[in-house]
């Protein structure tokens, strides 16, 4: 299949977005949740893959396992504002998944369907700190070549500093998030970081919003499937069959640590990141980790 060329972006509400995650906006404005869905919503390349193989395996490992070996994880996860010629929109396909269907978005809270929070959905938010969040958006960039042309690295990263990237502003996001969580109680606000350090004791945390019990014997399988490495084989999870994902510029399931950041900044970027860093995030109770 011809491969389209990289996307210009454009300002979509005050954001800047691709067209293909406008394309179909009205239909996922009018988008129907319903009450037993799930939304995993991440700034990209924060642990969305990783923290929605671990709900399937939660919900679907021990009914349909079939369906986790068989079918590709874009096609078992609906990526709500997705429209891309190479699959179904993603409103489309949240209406053939099964219960409770799992749906991520990358949209920030301001706009995301009201129908998620009127249902009183879980939502299960995943953020990652801002270094690591921009190196792997970088590679991301360079190798998914719809993608609007990320130019060299320092010029990448300073527009992650000003929001000139596909969803805009990562300071927004996870802020806009995390206002959101001190009102909305179904919603679960996890870290990259924190998934790293101790992922069985995340997934803990994650069973008890959700209210799953799972054995213990369950979570250890789950514990093992997640791991980097084995995501990382597994090519129902690592998007080897994308067209549009170049692997021989950089893989999906690429580094998979926190403090990769450090190979990529220089001494300079770091402090002109710091000092922009303060600036923005000022809300002491919100604090990430850059290195573990
Ligand atoms: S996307 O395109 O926004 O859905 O990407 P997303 O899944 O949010 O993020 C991709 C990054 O998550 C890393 N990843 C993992 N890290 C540790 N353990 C596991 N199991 C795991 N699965 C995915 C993936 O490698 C990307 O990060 P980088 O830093 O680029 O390696």
């Amino acid at each position: 299949m011809e491969i389209p060329p990289r996307t210009k972006l454009f300002d979509f509400h005050g954001i800047l977005m691709a067209n293909y995650f406008t394309d179909t906006w009205e239909k996922v404005q009018n988008f129907k949740a319903r009450p037993d869905d799930i939304l995993i919503a991440t700034y990209p390349k924060a642990g969305t893959t990783w923290v929605s193989y671990i709900l399937e395996l939660l919900y679907f490992g021990q009914t349909a396992p079939d369906r986790l070996t068989s079918i590709p994880i874009h096609e078992r996860v609906a990526f709500l504002e997705i429209s891309d010629p190479t699959m179904d929109a993603g409103v489309d396909l949240a209406e053939k998944l099964p219960s409770p269907r799992l749906i991520k978005t990358h949209l920030p809270i301001q706009l995301v369907p009201k129908s998620f929070s009127e249902q009183n959905c879980k939502i299960v938010y995943v953020a990652r700190n801002a270094k690591d969040n921009v190196v792997s958006y970088f590679h991301f960039d360079s190798m998914d070549v719809r993608q609007p042309e990320p130019g060299d690295w320092n010029s990448y990263l300073n527009r992650f500093m000003e929001g000139k990237v596909v969803f805009g502003s990562w300071y927004d996001h996870v802020n806009g998030w995390w206002k959101k969580k001190q009102t909305y109680s179904k919603l679960h606000y996890m870290f990259y970081e924190d998934m790293i350090e101790n992922t069985e004791r995340e997934i803990d945390k994650l069973c008890s919003f959700l209210g799953l019990s799972p054995s213990i014997e369950e979570k250890k399988q789950i514990r093992g499937e997640v791991q980097f490495d084995s995501m990382r084989k597994n090519d129902m999870l690592n998007y080897s069959s994308f067209p549009n994902m170049d692997f021989t510029i950089s893989k999906f399931m690429r580094k998979g640590k926190v403090g990769d950041w450090k190979n990529h900044f220089t001494v300079a970027q770091n402090e002109e990141f710091d000092e922009d860093y303060k600036r923005k995030m000022k809300d002491p109770t919100l604090q990430f980790r850059t290195e573990i």
